[in-house]
């Protein structure tokens, strides 16, 4: 038996990344971010020449795709080859091309793979996965499933808090734009059957904590 697999999805700016890190430490569950994995690949097709609108030249990055992504929830890094790009990923220049590669049905599956073979091979009771197709794709048969929500305007609230030194407006603009395009690949906007949602609308922060976690009690 492996280890224990909660599955959470939701859109950009829902806090899925903080709360399922949060949620990881308070069960001592290893922590996985796919969302990081497909910026570090994005980051690797950039710097690899790559066209990134041609979806054939995206396809011939992935076999010098070298990923070393942590699943830590304390220490995480993200690796490509030689380069910690944990803080590069982040930047709008990744977070502005990143929905060009996921896109990319032969990045998907090869990611799906990376993020299968990642969480078989913790050696922590359980693993939080998170991404946009964890319930529905990467994981469905995961014993607890959450799709995160909450209103868009909270969560460009929320993302605009956290990118101190970019204007609210343009924040918000690039948080809309990069979930219509993710949308258009998987739906993450609604919950599959025997997927919980969980609004944080109203909550704070370790309110949703305790909202995941009750999920996970209530399923285990
Ligand atoms: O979660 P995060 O905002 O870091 O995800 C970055 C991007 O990675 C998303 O905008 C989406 O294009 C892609 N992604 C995906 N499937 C996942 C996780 C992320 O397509 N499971």
């Amino acid at each position: 038996t492996g280890p224990l697999v909660v599955a959470v999805d939701g859109p950009a700016g829902s806090g899925k990344s903080s709360v399922s890190k949060a949620v990881a430490r308070r069960l001592g569950f290893a922590y996985l971010d796919t969302g990081a994995a497909y910026r570090a690949f994005a980051w690797h097709a950039q710097h690899s020449g790559v066209e990134l609108e041609d979806q054939a030249s995206v396809v011939a990055a992935l076999p010098t795709f070298d990923l070393a992504e942590a699943t830590d929830p304390d220490h995480f890094t993200v690796r490509v080859g030689e380069h910690d790009v944990t803080a590069a990923i982040r930047e709008p220049a990744v977070t502005g091309v990143v929905s060009l590669v996921a896109r990319v049905p032969e990045v998907r599956a090869a990611l799906t793979g990376i993020f299968r073979r990642l969480a078989a091979g913790t050696d922590k009771p359980g693993i939080v996965i998170e991404g946009r197709d964890i319930t529905t794709v990467v994981a469905p048969d995961a014993p607890v499933r959450v799709l995160l929500t909450a209103s868009e305007e909270v969560r460009m609230g929320r993302r605009s808090a956290e990118l101190t030194g970019h204007s609210p407006e343009a924040v918000g603009e690039q948080l809309k734009a990069r979930d219509r395009a993710d949308s258009r690949v998987v739906d993450f906007m609604t919950a599959a059957d025997g997927v919980t949602t969980v609004d944080s609308t109203e909550l704070d922060f370790d309110e949703t904590v305790d909202a995941v976690i009750a999920v996970i009690q209530s399923r285990t």
